[in-house]
């Protein structure tokens, strides 16, 4: 369960960063790659939703899920 949860850990962080990057960069330099922010933002969002399901269901992360 704790491996599962690391690996949905970093896929989280990973993704959160590209899709911070890429919002940003359409923000400020107007260089657009909205299609693939918009992927990464649902992968952000799919693997938040995986992780609090994972917690909740084990007795040591019950809380933060
Ligand atoms: C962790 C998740 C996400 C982060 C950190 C994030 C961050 C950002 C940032 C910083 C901007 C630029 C600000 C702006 O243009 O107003 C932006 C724009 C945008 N985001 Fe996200 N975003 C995320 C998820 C998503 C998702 C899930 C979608 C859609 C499925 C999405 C769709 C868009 C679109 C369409 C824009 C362009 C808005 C415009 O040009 O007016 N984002 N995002």
């Amino acid at each position: 369960m704790t491996i599962t949860v690391r690996i949905f850990q970093s896929i989280n962080g990973l993704a959160g960063l590209v899709a911070l990057t890429l919002g940003l960069l359409d923000w400020i330099a107007h260089m657009s790659f909205v299609n693939v922010h918009m992927l990464f933002g649902i992968l952000v969002t799919l693997s938040l939703l995986v992780l609090g399901i994972l917690m909740l269901f084990s007795r040591e992360m019950r809380i933060w899920g």
